[in-house]
């Protein structure tokens, strides 16, 4: 049995959801999966360490953000491109990438796959690819270096990896209010694979954040836990026991007495754009659940009167994109990977609902 959207289904209501359970369901999701993020606001610097035109009709910034506390800081990457000829506001797209540095550079290099900037860019929006692994290492036995230096685990419930690479979309969010080239209502947050984890993560936690795209986020991210093929809670905790709070270890093999499923999570982007999309031979992370995790997170938007992929939309065959209202999905054939036909048919999601 999934966990419902409201416990009391006398009280079903925009507001109730706005002013009560929405906040239940994110404490829910802190206190058992993915730990507490600090509240304290760290002070956040910028500063430029490149900037150069990359092609005729782009142009790139290399900045460094970096946060600090009672006298210890942290730091991470980002990639900036704008369009050289820019009228009015942008829409931005910022893709966490918590993969290593250089791995993460090369892919902007070698073919762009993660961030197409070119792409991104003609169709009027920029586009952020942030390095978050400088915050915290992909690593058991190195991730509390950095971020962690300022917010340590504490206990059963803290962060974890996960959550810093999150909070590091968040500063990205903080540091693109700061300019005024930027339209602050459209703002897009996506990741692939575990940077999918974060970056719906992130826009759950972010309201400021207004659309979210997870690219084959699978097990503890767009994936319905209970009853998914692949990767289980006892997988994900045993291999990675850095990326959550450690109390979710506890639920390994024991997913039914979870008080949240990832329909939620995904419920808690309402009443903002989401989009999901699965790799059709990507049975660790599980394509149907994903899918399914979706079509019930329709419910929350069914709140305030909008439209959603729903339990009325069926599993689209390869190849296929759906669009219903506020939220969309598509099905690539292949691997686990985010490829440019990904980002063509995201863009295309982007495109219907971002000026
Ligand atoms: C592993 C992990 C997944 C994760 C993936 C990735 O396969 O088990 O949960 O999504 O790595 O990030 O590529």
């Amino acid at each position: 049995m999934l966990p419902e959207l409201f416990l009391d289904t006398s009280s079903q209501t925009a507001r109730i959801w706005e002013e009560n359970r929405r906040g239940e369901i994110l404490d829910l999701f802190q206190r058992e999966v993915y730990g507490y993020t600090p509240t304290a606001r760290p002070k956040l610097h910028h500063q430029v360490t490149r900037q150069e035109q990359i092609s005729p009709t782009v142009q790139m910034e290399r900045i460094t953000l970096t946060v600090g506390l009672d006298g210890k800081e942290a730091s991470f990457e980002i990639l900036l491109y704008t369009p050289v000829q820019n009228h009015g506001k942008l829409p931005v797209v910022v893709m966490l990438n918590p993969f290593s540095r250089s791995e993460a550079l090369d892919h902007a290099r070698r073919d762009a796959q993660h961030m197409p900037y070119q792409e991104i860019t003609a169709k009027g929006c920029a586009a952020v690819y942030a390095l978050v692994d400088g915050l915290a290492k992909d690593d058991k036995d190195q991730y509390h270096k950095g971020i962690f230096e300022l917010f340590p685990r504490e206990n059963p419930h803290s962060w974890g990896v996960i959550s810093a690479w999150a909070w590091g979309g968040s500063r990205v969010v903080d540091y693109l209010c700061s300019r005024d080239i930027f339209d602050y209502e459209q703002i897009a947050v996506a990741g692939f694979s575990r940077g999918g984890k974060a970056a719906l993560w992130c826009a759950a936690q972010d309201q400021r954040v207004s659309m979210v795209w997870s690219v084959a986020s699978g097990c503890t991210g767009a994936a319905v836990t209970r009853g998914k093929t692949g990767e289980h809670v006892a997988d994900i905790t045993t291999q990675f026991p850095h990326w959550f709070a450690e109390r979710y270890k506890a639920y390994s093999g024991n997913e039914e007495a979870l008080p949240v499923d990832q329909h939620l999570l995904l419920g808690l982007m309402a009443p903002r754009r989401l989009y999901v999309s699965s790799s059709s031979l990507d049975s660790w992370a599980d394509p149907q659940s994903e899918f399914k995790s979706l079509t019930l997170a329709a419910e929350a938007y069914h709140l305030y009167g909008l439209e959603a992929v729903d339990a009325h939309c069926s599993f689209p065959p390869v190849g296929e994109q759906i669009i219903k209202g506020c939220t969309g999905y598509h099905l690539r054939g292949g691997e686990h990977a985010c490829t440019k036909e990904d980002w063509e048919l995201f863009l295309r999601f982007i495109h219907r609902h971002f000026k």
